[in-house]
C-alpha cells in the first residue's frame, strides 16, 4: 500500500505545491508503528501499558499505542546520552553530514506527503487539504531551513586584553527533552527536532496523547534518512511520561509546547535536581484591532481565519477580536455572515474548511465556555452547539457585545468561537489589549502607517502581524512574552536556543621558543 502512495507521492512532486498538487487522500491510512522508538528500533512498554488514540471525526480507536512509562523514559534518555558521547557516530560526524541527514529526512516526508497528511488528519481531525499544504509542506521548509544552519552556526573570535586568543564556540546543549502538543502534531514535532539535530544535540520526544501517529512514523524516516542509533528517541505516553522525561536528571534540557498550566508546572520541575534550560510556548488569548480605515471586507475574512483555522485551535488564535466602534456594526454582520458560511464536515473531503475538535474533552471544554459567554451577557448570534453526536464538531460561533470582564475574553478557548469586542481609541485599545497575561501574538488592520507603528510599539506580544495572520515561516522567530513562555522558535533565535556558548581563551606565545 505504501509503495503506491509513495509513488503516487513522487509523480505529484513536479507539480510544486499549488493546490493543484494536492494528491488524492488515503482514506483509511494503515498505521505501521505504535511503538516505542529507541535507538533506532521499535519496543513494548516495559509495563506493557497501552492508550488508545481515537479517530475525532467518528469517536472511534484508530489503534492502541505502547505506553510509556519512567523506565521506558529512563532507556530512551540513556540512549539519547550513549548518542551524544564524545566520540560517538553523531560527536565525531562532520556539521555539513548533520545537515545532509535532515535534508534527506525532508526528502523523505516529502516522498510520502500523502500518506502522512492522511495520517495526521485520521489522528487529529484538521482536513485532510491543509494537512498537506500547510502541516507537511511548510514541515519540509523548516526540516531544510533547518538543514541549512548546521554548518553556519558560527562562533567569534573577540579581540581580549593582554596576549591571548579569544574564540566562542556554538555547542550542542546535549539531551533535549521535547513535549509536544496535538493541535500540530508533525509541525511542533519538527519545529523542535531540526534545530535540535541541527546543532548536534540527540534528542527524546514525547508527543501528545491524542496525536502521536505522524511522529512515529517521522521516527521511521529518521531511521531511513540515516540518523544514527539514539540520536532521536520518542516515547509515547500521557502527561505522566512527559513529567518523567522532566524529572530524568540526565536530560539538559526541556521544549514545551501546550497549556501554561503544564508550562508552569515543567519550569518548576526544571529546577529539581538540575537546572534544565527550558524552551516554552504556551498559550494565548490574542488580540487583532481592526481600525476603521481598514478594508472592512478583507478585514473580516483575516479575522475569520485568524480565529477559525484549525478548527480555533491555534495558540495564536486571534480570539480577541477589537474593532473600531464606527465599523463595528458591520463587522459583526459580516462576520457572522462568514461563518455562516463556513464549511464543517468529514475532514477528508476536499471543500471541508473545519473538522471536528481534537477530542471529547476539548469539545466539552469548548462547549462549556460557550455558556459562560451567554452567562455572562455577551450575545451569541451564531453557532453555540455541537453538531451531530457522532465525532467532536462544533457549530462556527461568533459572540458580539463581548466585555473585558467576560470569561469568553479572558480564558483561552481553543475553539470555533469569536469574540467580537469594541473599541474607541488608540490608547484605549493599547491597554486592553495588553491586560492579559498572554502575550504571544497580535494584529493589526490598518492602512494608516502612522497608527500601525503606534500600535506596533504599544502591543506585548511576541508576534504583530500587520494586514495579515498566521504567516509562519521557519526564517521567522515564534514565541511568547509573559506567561505565553519564553525562548524562541524556528530562525536563528531559534537555533541559539539548542547551543551553549563555550569561551575558549588560549594564551599566545610572547617570542618565537
Ligand atoms: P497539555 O499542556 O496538558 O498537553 C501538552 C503536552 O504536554 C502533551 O504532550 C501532554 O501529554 C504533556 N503533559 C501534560 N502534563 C504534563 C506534565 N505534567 N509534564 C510534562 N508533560 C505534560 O494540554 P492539553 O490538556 O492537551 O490542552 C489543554 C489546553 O491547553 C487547551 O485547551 C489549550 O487551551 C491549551 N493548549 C495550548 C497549546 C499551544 O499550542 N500553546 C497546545 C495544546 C493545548
Ligand atoms: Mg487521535
Amino acid at each position: 500500500m505504501l509503495r503506491a502512495v509513495r509513488s503516487a507521492a513522487l509523480k505529484l512532486q513536479k507539480f510544486g505545491y499549488s493546490t493543484a498538487a494536492v494528491p488524492e487522500p488515503v482514506t483509511n491510512p494503515k498505521v505501521l508503528y505504535s511503538g516505542i522508538f529507541v535507538n533506532n528500533e521499535w519496543y513494548k512498554s516495559k509495563s506493557g501499558k497501552t492508550f488508545e488514540t481515537i479517530n475525532p471525526a467518528t469517536g472511534e480507536v484508530i489503534t492502541e499505542v505502547q505506553y510509556g512509562g519512567k523506565e521506558d523514559v529512563d532507556f530512551a534518555v540513556d540512549a539519547a546520552c550513549k548518542a551524544f558521547k564524545l566520540g560517538s557516530p553523531w560527536r565525531t560526524m562532520d556539521a555539513s553530514e548533520r545537515g545532509r541527514l535532515l535534508y534527506k529526512l525532508s526528502d523523505l516526508i516529502e516522498r510520502d506527503a500523502g500518506y502522512i497528511a492522511s495520517l495526521e488528519t485520521l489522528d487529529n481531525g484538521k482536513p485532510y487539504h491543509i494537512a498537506y499544504q500547510v502541516d507537511v509542506m511548510s514541515s519540509i521548509k523548516v526540516l531544510r531551513y533547518m538543514a541549512g544552519w548546521a554548518d553556519k552556526n558560527c562562533g567569534k573570535t573577540i579581540p581580549v586584553d593582554g596576549k591571548y586568543l579569544c574564540y566562542t564556540r556554538h555547542e550542542p546543549v546535549g539531551v533535549c527533552g521535547q513535549i509536544t502538543p496535538w493541535n500540530f502534531p508533525l509541525i511542533m514535532m519538527v519545529w523542535k527536532i531540526a534545530p535540535a539535530l541541527s546543532m548536534g544535540n540527540t534528542v527524546v520526544l514525547k508527543p501528545a496523547e491524542q496525536t502521536p501517529l505522524t511522529a512515529l512514523y517521522i521516527a521511521e524516516l529518521c531511521k531511513e534518512a540515516g540518523i544514527p542509533p539514539g540520536v532521536i528517541n520518542i516515547v509515547p505516553g500521557h502527561g505522566d511520561t512527559g513529567a518523567a522525561l522532566v524529572a530524568n536528571q540526565k536530560v539538559d534540557k526541556i521544549a514545551f509546547t501546550g497549556s501554561t498550566e503544564v508550562g508552569l508546572q515543567i519550569q518548576q520541575a526544571s529546577g529539581i535536581g538540575n537546572l534544565k534550560r527550558t524552551t516554552l510556548e504556551l498559550g494565548g488569548k490574542s488580540p487583532n484591532i481592526i481600525l476603521a480605515d481598514s478594508n472592512i471586507e478583507q478585514a473580516v475574512e483575516i479575522a475569520h481565519q485568524g480565529l477559525f483555522f484549525n478548527q480555533g485551535q491555534v495558540c495564536c488564535a486571534g480570539s480577541r477580536t477589537f474593532i473600531e466602534h464606527s465599523v463595528y456594526d458591520e463587522f459583526v454582520d459580516r462576520s457572522v455572515e462568514r461563518a455562516k458560511k463556513r464549511v464543517v464536515g468529514n475532514p477528508f473531503d476536499k471543500q471541508t474548511e473545519q473538522g471536528p475538535q481534537v477530542d471529547k474533552a476539548q469539545m466539552e471544554k469548548i462547549l462549556g465556555l460557550i455558556e459562560t459567554g451567554v452567562r455572562d451577557g455577551a450575545k451569541l448570534l451564531t453557532g453555540g452547539k455541537r453538531i451531530g453526536d457522532k465525532g467532536y464538531y462544533v457549530q462556527p460561533t461568533v459572540f458580539s457585545h463581548v466585555e473585558d470582564h467576560h470569561t469568553i475574553a479572558q480564558e483561552e478557548i481553543f475553539g470555533p468561537v469569536q469574540q467580537l469586542m469594541k473599541f474607541k481609541n488608540l490608547d484605549e485599545i493599547i491597554e486592553r489589549a495588553n491586560n492579559t497575561n498572554y502575550g504571544l501574538a497580535a494584529a493589526v488592520i490598518s492602512n494608516d502607517l502612522d497608527k500601525v507603528n503606534y500600535l506596533v510599539q504599544g502591543l506585548r506580544a511576541g508576534t504583530v502581524w500587520v494586514n495579515c495572520f498566521n504567516v509562519f515561516g521557519a526564517q521567522q522567530p515564534f514565541g511568547g512574552f509573559k506567561d505565553s513562555g519564553h525562548g524562541r522558535e524556528m530562525s536563528e533565535y531559534g537555533i541559539s536556543q539548542y547551543t551553549e556558548v563555550k569561551n575558549v581563551t588560549i594564551k599566545l606565545p610572547q617570542k618565537n621558543s
